[in-house]
């Protein structure tokens, strides 16, 4: 007998995925107080329901100074980025395919929605880049492998990824909308510099391809000298609300996305979401849910919950989404993703248990398309031979809602017929518009970050940028004054 492994035959099954393309689905019957109230016989949730109908006519008609940021109103995400022509679409998907036959390794840099939705839309079609990378090109679909820089500043971090790319041919996309922000703004300068030094200057300018603003930015002047191809973040568009734009596109197309079945989804979903009556609206319904759990059942805390290992990045994505768009003036759910069941064995005592502030909603998948079979006899899961993965794992995920909500959390689940690219445009576009009502119910503007810019002039400052050097003295003086005796 050879020492490799070799996978038994029968114990993994794999099945196309049929060609027709069901709906996601909103499972809301255990939203309320377990043996109590359901959230929909509260009285606030029915003039919530009232005025979600009417802020969705403000969002359509885009008149309210909440949608705005500075003078423009943020909602293309809503009126363009679904309805984008197939042409364009096609051109980003033709050159993100040659530029991923000239790369082994493919890199992005990005943060918060210049990084979260690429990574989660990759990996819930692709699979989660932990072992997606680990295979062999030809198993990975003839696509390069994929590195995201720059949503950290770890040097351990830069030097293995650095090291796992040395003396392959790589290429990428620098992505941010202000040009600006320093963090992968210092990942795009080594790649850069590592690039510059072993390429020619044509190499280089044809492997890097910058994703920023149209007119302004430091990002958008340095693409001009050096010649890098570029694409546009539309103006109304904000950062959490780009994986539509090409922010997204073109590291999808390079992963090999479909990315007409992609805004089909978005597509779908943002039809749904102005057509349905508010009964079966998945967004209004998500929205009018959230809010009145916040603001009259207790609730601060939203756990973003999966046990598909593909959706982690996902409930990442929704950490970003919820509380940026809403954690503003005192208010707004903290987002909590949860991946089970690692996180059973660890928060998953807190939900169930400590201070009653909790409600949940899970991200559920109807049909993986893969299975592995358990042969569980003469093991202590004897009681399991012959039976899927899935029906283990979905039992297991089941248990947790219905213990989550015995214990008063209200649960709510997305319903994903299955992982693929347009199921993923269509939750994104649901969730979206979900997020961006129950901010304006919240009568927060959903579509600005003060909080986050806030952070990001005292890190410019501290890290020593042009032409903050008062704010760097005022910063020092402050901290000056902190009491010595508090050190040790
Ligand atoms: O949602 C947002 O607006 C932010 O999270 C931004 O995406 C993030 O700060 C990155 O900004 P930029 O794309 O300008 O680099």
């Amino acid at each position: 007998m050879a020492n490799e492994l070799r996978i038994p035959a029968g114990l993994i099954k794999q099945r196309a995925l049929a060609a027709n393309r069901p709906r996601i689905g909103l499972d809301y019957r255990r939203f309320g107080r377990a043996g109590g109230q359901h959230v929909t016989e509260m009285p606030e949730f029915t003039a919530a329901a009232q005025r979600v109908v009417q802020l969705h006519e403000l969002l359509m008609a885009g008149t309210d100074e909440l949608l705005k940021d500075g003078q423009l109103v943020m909602t293309g995400w809503k009126t363009e980025s679904p309805f984008r022509p197939d042409a364009e679409l096609e051109a980003i998907q033709a050159t993100g395919a040659v530029f991923a036959q000239s790369i082994d390794w493919f890199w992005s840099t990005g943060i918060g929605g210049s990084f979260l939705g690429n990574k989660a839309t990759i990996e819930a079609v692709r699979g989660t880049l932990e072992l997606f990378n680990l295979l062999l090109r030809e198993e990975r679909g003839d696509t390069p492998g994929i590195l995201f820089f720059g949503q950290n500043m770890d040097a351990s971090y830069v030097a293995t990824a650095l090291k796992i790319m040395e003396g392959k041919r790589i290429g990428g996309n620098v992505i941010s909308k202000s040009g600006g922000t320093v963090e992968p703004a210092i990942a795009f300068a080594i790649l850069k510099a590592a690039m510059e030094s072993s390429m020619s200057p044509e190499e280089v300018a044809q492997r890097i391809v910058a994703i920023t603003d149209a007119q302004k930015g430091a990002l958008k002047q340095l693409a001009g000298q050096k010649g890098y191809k570029t694409y546009v973040v539309p103006d109304n568009v904000g950062g959490r609300y780009s994986v539509t734009c090409p922010v997204g596109l073109f590291s999808l197309a390079v992963a090999g996305i479909d990315l007409k079945k992609f805004i089909a989804g978005a597509r779908r979903a943002e039809e749904d979401v102005r057509n349905q009556p508010f009964n079966t609206n998945i967004a209004m319904l998500r929205a009018v849910m959230r809010y009145v759990a916040h603001k009259h059942m207790g609730i601060k805390i939203e756990v973003a919950s999966t046990g598909v290992y593909d959706l982690k990045s996902t409930t990442a994505w929704m950490q970003q989404l919820g509380p940026e768009s809403e954690g503003k003036n005192g208010e707004g759910l903290w987002i909590s993703p949860e991946y089970y069941t690692e996180m059973a064995h660890a928060n998953g005592q807190a939900i169930q248990m400590a201070e009653r502030t909790i409600m949940e909603t899970f991200l559920m998948v109807d049909d993986p398309g893969v299975d592995v079979i358990i042969p569980g006899a003469g093991t202590p899961v004897a009681y399991l031979d012959g039976k899927g993965l899935n029906f283990a794992n979905q039992a297991f995920i089941a248990g947790l809602r219905d213990a989550h909500y015995e214990g008063i959390v209200p649960t709510m689940s997305y319903v994903l017929p299955r992982l693929d690219a347009f199921t993923m445009g269509m939750l994104f576009q649901y969730e979206m518009n979900a997020i961006a009502l129950s901010g304006l119910l919240l009568g927060q503007n959903p579509f600005i970050q003060p909080g986050v810019q806030a952070y990001k002039k005292i890190a410019d400052a501290r890290s020593g940028k042009p032409g903050t050097e008062q704010a760097l003295a005022a910063m020092q003086k402050a901290e000056q004054q902190l009491n010595p005796n508090f050190i040790i």
